[in-house]
């Protein structure tokens, strides 16, 4: 089995880019950020206060998240419903970072994701995949962007939608999202030792595509 692991800060084009690698390579992508997501979404939804890390951690049992494929896109399932497009609104988003600190929910959410690696070839992205999920993933990727083209990216990815957007909160949601996700005790967002940094900032998404495809190629020979 081949596993590659991409991790990087919230909007760096993670999961667009994994998705077009993983089609072109045949891999199954796994987007480790929705689980983080739907379990957010669960304690918003029950009124769990996630700054109760006992609350959250003894709630836990009562979440059941299943990562489903149809016709090639994931869909994440949370107590039997989809909430594959629930869990992309904004406020899911910061909260899905404060859940994410507590050890409890990364211990939980930790068996279903390896449980991928097991059974087909794939690419994960998240922020701890090289570091801790797959630890012995065969390529790691650390993608990275500045804070200001990451948030330009969104805006222009919500104003497709015909969603309104914001530039500054954006930015600055993603500055902090950034400042959770790195400072956390448990597993924070850092580069493996053995991962390849890709700055994105001034690429276009073609040119990243190929630049990951090779190094995955150039790895697995
Ligand atoms: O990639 P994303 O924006 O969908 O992730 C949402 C949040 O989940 C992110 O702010 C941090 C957390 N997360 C994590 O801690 N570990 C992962 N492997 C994936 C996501």
């Amino acid at each position: 089995m081949i596993a590659v692991a991409i991790d990087g800060p919230a909007g760096a084009g993670k999961s667009t880019i994994a998705k077009k690698v993983s089609e072109e390579l045949g891999f199954i992508y796994v987007d480790t950020g929705a689980i983080y997501r739907a379990t957010a979404l669960a304690c918003i939804e029950n009124d769990v206060d996630m700054d109760d890390h006992d609350a959250v951690e003894s709630f836990l049992p009562q979440i059941d998240i299943r990562i489903i494929f149809f016709n090639g896109e994931q869909h994440i399932l949370l107590n039997d419903k989809d909430v594959s497009e629930e869990i992309r609104k904004e406020n899911v988003s910061m909260a899905a970072s404060r859940v994410s600190a507590i050890p409890a929910v990364r211990k939980f959410l930790l068996k279903l994701q390896r449980s991928f690696a097991q059974t087909s070839d794939v690419i994960m992205d998240g922020r701890d995949i090289g570091t801790v999920v797959l630890p012995n993933a065969q390529v790691k990727i650390f993608l990275t962007a500045s804070p200001e083209i990451r948030a330009k990216r969104r805006v222009l990815q919500l104003e497709e939608k015909g969603e309104t957007a914001d530039f500054d909160k954006i930015l600055y949601d993603i500055v902090q999202r950034d400042y959770n996700d790195t400072h956390r005790e448990t597993a924070p967002l850092k580069m493996a030792e053995n991962a390849v940094e890709v700055d994105t900032t001034a690429m276009t998404l073609p040119e990243v595509i190929e630049k990951i495809v090779s190094i995955i190629k150039e790895q697995t020979q």
